[in-house]
């Protein structure tokens, strides 16, 4: 069976919806086709959040209960923390003796990022060559990842090719696989779902909050009366029907759009009708948290034992690395 490797910075603690439809939704069908492995990349965190490090415990447990939460079984994906692999950090150093300098110092994410205001540290410019190890330590065969990391795979990919070609065949080359879904705007109807925007529903909303969410939800501007006709194009409360809706919801979905469209029906309508298809999909979501919240120690376990796990498959392929690099002076 061909693994999958992804992963998630621990900078914040919980998903919203944009997250699931970007990436957790298709994770939990890769789960089935796929050996998976997730991880969360505390490490990675470090490069933005070195003086925010009192907040990685609580956003860990965050993002566990989250993957647990939308149907990421613990039967069928290991899950790890990524400083608790150290042979991922041994294999990033390989890594940088093959890595041309110029190279890795013109990655469009770097310049993004100091763009943004991050500090121009060692460790931001070493971001691709961990993330590099991340996908080669358990030597995956798919990296399903968001547009903006393509780059990153690419990279993956020449350094594997690289390593292979001077010492022989040690890795599967990775490929990105791209979700091709459309990002999710945000309640306030920018392009993007963000925490940081503020325009964010996440798993772990309360219904109430939902409902509040959503009954404030940029809609369609320029009507002022449910008589006017509608803007269903482009409007995120008919795109958050489409995303969320279920089969059996379909009918009176379309069925909205086109009143809406004509004028027959009030922004308040739909929204209370979008209020409770949310509702209906996080609730087996938020079951299942409670769940997992309820057992003490639960998700602590199912991460530690991910990690062993996938320890013990790092240190095989170190081994092969230094045997083939031969490196392995002494056992
Ligand atoms: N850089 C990824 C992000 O910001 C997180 C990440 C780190 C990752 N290492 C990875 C994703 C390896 C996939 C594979 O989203």
């Amino acid at each position: 069976m061909k693994r999958i490797l992804t992963g998630d910075r621990p900078t914040y603690d919980s998903f919203h919806l944009g997250n699931y439809i970007g990436s957790l939704k298709n994770r939990v069908k890769l789960q089935d086709e796929y050996e998976t492995y997730i991880f969360i990349a505390d490490l990675h965190a470090l490069t933005t959040h070195f003086d925010k490090t009192a907040d990685l415990k609580e956003n860990i447990k965050g993002l566990m209960l989250g993957y647990l939460s939308v149907g990421l079984d613990p039967q069928k994906v290991t899950f790890f923390l990524q400083s608790k692999v150290p042979e991922i950090t041994e294999l990033a150093y390989i890594l940088s003796v093959l890595t041309s300098r110029p190279l890795i110092a013109r990655q469009p994410a770097l310049k993004e990022k100091l763009d943004a205001g991050e500090q121009d540290t060692v460790g931001l410019f070493y971001y691709p060559i961990l993330m590099a190890a991340d996908i080669l330590t358990p030597r995956a065969h798919l990296v399903p990842v968001g547009k903006d990391q393509k780059s990153h795979v690419e990279f993956a990919r020449d350094i594997a090719v690289k390593f292979n070609n001077l010492y022989g065949n040690v890795f599967p080359i990775p490929e990105p696989l791209i979700g091709e879904v459309p990002t999710l705007p945000g309640t306030d109807g920018q392009s993007k779902m963000g925490k940081s925007l503020g325009n964010a529903i996440f798993l772990t909303d309360s219904s109430e909050e939902v409902e509040k969410k959503v009954m404030s939800m940029y809609t369609d501007p320029k009507r002022i009366h449910p008589t006017d006709p509608g803007h269903v194009e482009g409007n995120p409360v008919f795109t958050y029907l489409d995303a969320f809706g279920s089969e059996a919801d379909k009918l009176q979905t379309t069925n909205y759009k086109l009143l809406y469209s004509k004028g027959q029906v009030g922004d308040i309508e739909v929204k209370k009708y979008l209020v409770k298809i949310l509702n209906n999909f996080l609730d087996p979501i938020r079951k299942r948290r409670a769940e997992y919240e309820k057992q003490p120690g639960l998700v602590e376990r199912i991460l530690k034992e991910g990690t062993e796990k996938t320890r013990l498959e790092a240190q095989k392929t170190l081994v092969e690395v230094k045997k083939a690099m031969k490196i392995d002076y002494f056992s």
